[in-house]
């Protein structure tokens, strides 16, 4: 069974009404509850002193009603007392001081102060309920961010980390290029962590030294969540351990460095409440669940859910439409969701999320999200076998946490987004029916008949090892602009033409570039079609390969834009531009039909078919991602699927 829980937050409640709540959740066919996420304080009132009765007596109850516990370690709200106690367990923003408490993520994740107080509270909890019956897994800290803090801890901590990485410091200033700007280091200790002072860019900053600098927050939050995991496995070895990543296309940390100590890779959904009206927006929260799964390439859980409007973080959003809250729900288990827990139970009546709905309002009264919560299980108690499948995909979609990194600090062209043409290839693939695993860059790429290099800009020797040998026997693969365009250090490769390191497999070089930002263009296919393009331009020139699509129009007129090379046994596509989704869907269509691959041809923009298959059968999952009723034929059927309607088909 895919199984459904609820975030639960008993602290927030009189103990009077669990009862009532827990009653309900169990009518309704939940199987897990998720608990003492932020309750620090409440569990450890003041050091060492332990309060448990409570989290004992709500424990009891949820097992009482034949759910399960996801336990939460509540590390994310260190009490005030800690911080008032020892003020090194506080996050730094600026070399100056401390922020101000009282809000939440305070603590500085590698602080060896605060360290020492969350072996303290984590390993009581996990003596107390690791190996209790009713705790099924646990859920560490919340969301935990990249490690952005820049206190004495983290600057130690730092250039500790850049000695061990470059060994001497003449090392260092050469991988980092200091030559330009005098930055040259003499001494370990001027190195210090990135602050975000006011008034600076960040793109007035050595690239090379800020992608250190991310990669190292990166790997600090990495080994935070490894030393919680060590701590609850001394108790329980084979507990299952998660946490609840959220995927934020502007500040990502490495979530697959992150899950590599973890059991199951675990995501918070909060798709959009309201679809944009601009039909080539990409906003499908696909793209997301599908990252979530290559994590460890394995089916995953969703530890948040969306069930109300939003609050807090903004203005409060609109309500959820008819059909959105199932909708979304049912989508996530498309893209190998097997656990689906809400957030919240009842909207909060005080602190500052007051205003983010959870499935209930203030009032506390079953209503139409409930209701919708409830046929969304009826739809998955139909198939109890869906969670004994998973997507098989003939392609594969890289993307890596260098790159975001990179370009999140360095903007290519005016509005140019690293995650725009992975996500736009993405829903290519959803709107054909076509599986796609979205993996991290240096994954085998065994079993795949595709695989989409969007933007790799750092290089990473073994993605492109890994590619020339997938072409050369036969694979097909698709690079777009800014492959090849740095080395591992974040700083330009000199010397050859882009896509430098890419140049023999794309069968093309660049012979200029024309960063254009928001002006659109136009290119003209070879299929006869023209397709809007805007952001980038690199004018190709032909070496072995052939031309696919010309520009048209300014002192780049019919020059190519997109080019096919054949390479091995292979076949290697390069993508100089960002196109409109038209053009990813027809080249995409294009090299699926040349290869055989099952695609569904004629399914209205923002559709999307996922299917699930293995030992308990195979489920094509037809999502109507869009604001508007559609009617499209499938399979023999003429289908009409409301706004965000989801039809799971036995096949
Ligand atoms: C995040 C957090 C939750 C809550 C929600 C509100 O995902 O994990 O604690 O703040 O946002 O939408
Ligand atoms: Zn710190």
């Amino acid at each position: 069974m895919i199984q459904i829980g609820i975030d639960y937050y008993p602290e927030h409640w009189d103990a009077s009404l669990w009862e009532k709540d827990l009653a309900q959740m169990e009518a309704i066919g939940v199987s897990c509850v998720r608990v003492a996420e932020f309750a620090w304080a409440k569990l450890e009132p003041q050091e060492g002193s332990f309060d448990f009765a409570w989290l004992d007596e709500a424990v009891e109850a949820i097992a009482r009603h034949g759910m399960k516990v996801i336990l939460c370690t509540p590390t994310n709200c260190p009490p005030d007392w800690l911080y008032r106690q020892y003020p090194d367990c506080l996050q730094w923003n600026t070399e100056q001081g401390p922020t101000y408490t009282g809000i939440r993520g305070h603590r500085c994740q590698s602080s060896p102060v605060f360290r020492g107080h969350v072996e303290r509270i984590v390993s009581a909890l996990a003596q107390r309920y690791a190996n209790h019956p009713a705790v099924y897994a646990w859920q560490l800290d919340n969301e935990i961010e990249t490690n952005q803090c820049v206190c004495p801890s983290c600057r130690e901590k730092f250039q500790a980390w850049c000695r061990e990485k470059y060994g001497t410091l003449e090392n260092l200033n050469r991988c980092w290029g200091t030559d330009v700007w005098s930055g040259q280091y003499s001494d370990w200790s001027q190195l210090r962590p990135h602050t975000k002072l006011a008034g600076y860019q960040i793109g007035w900053y050595n690239p090379a030294y800020i992608l250190d600098w991310e990669r190292f927050g990166a790997s600090v939050t990495a080994e935070y969540a490894a030393f919680q995991a060590g701590i609850i496995r001394r108790y329980k070895p084979d507990a299952i351990i998660t946490t609840n990543a959220c995927f934020s296309p502007v500040n990502q940390t490495d979530l697959h460095l992150e899950f590599q100590s973890l059991n199951v890779a675990a995501y918070d959904n909060y798709p959009p409440v309201r679809l944009p009206e601009d039909s080539e927006e990409v906003y499908s929260a696909a793209f997301g669940l599908d990252l979530i799964r290559g994590l460890k390439r394995k089916n995953f859980w969703i530890l948040e859910q969306l069930g109300g409007p939003g609050g807090c973080w903004g203005p409060m959003a609109p309500n959820l439409e008819p059909g959105m809250l199932e909708g979304y729900a049912l989508q996530a288990v498309a893209h190998g969701a097997d656990l689906v827990s809400f957030f919240r139970w009842r909207t909060a009546v005080s602190g500052a999320e007051m205003f983010c709905h959870g499935l209930l309002d203030h009032s506390g009264k079953p209503n139409r999200r409930l209701r919708e919560l409830c046929q969304a299980v009826q739809t998955l108690q139909k198939h109890p076998y869906l969670d004994k499948t998973t997507l098989v995909s003939p392609v594969a979609l890289l993307y890596g946490a260098n790159q975001a990194f990179a370009l999140r600090n360095q903007r290519q062209s005016d509005g140019f987004r690293y995650w725009t043409q992975p996500q736009l290839l993405h829903e290519a693939c959803g709107n054909l029916g076509v599986n796609v695993d979205v993996i991290e860059e240096a994954q085998s790429l065994a079993g795949y008949h595709v695989v989409l290099v969007p933007v790799h800009t750092v290089v990473n020797a073994k993605t492109v090892e890994n590619l020339y040998a997938f072409a050369r026997d036969g694979g097909t693969v698709v690079l777009t602009d800014r492959c090849g365009v740095k080395n591992e250090y974040g700083n330009c490769i000199g010397g050859e033409e882009l896509p430098t390191v890419f140049a023999a497999l794309a069968g093309c070089h660049v012979e200029e570039y024309d960063p254009i930002g928001q002006q659109k263009q136009e290119i003209l296919g070879k299929n006869g079609k023209t397709y809007a393009i805007t952001s980038w331009c690199d004018l190709l020139q032909c070496d072995s390969a052939e031309p696919i699509a010309r520009y048209l129009g300014r002192y780049y007129d019919g020059t190519p834009a997109i080019t096919k090379n054949s390479y091995g046994k292979g076949c290697v596509y390069y993508i100089g531009t960002v196109g409109e989704k038209a053009m990813y869907r027809d080249l995409l269509l294009e090299i699926f039909r040349a290869l055989g691959i099952a695609v569904q041809e004629q399914l209205p923009r923002g559709v999307e078919i996922t299917t699930r298959s293995g030992e308990g059968g195979t489920y094509r999952f037809t999502f109507n991602n869009t604001a508007a009723p559609v009617c499209f034929p499938l399979g023999g059927e003429e289908i009409r699927l409301k706004p965000l309607e989801m039809r799971i088909d036995v096949m």
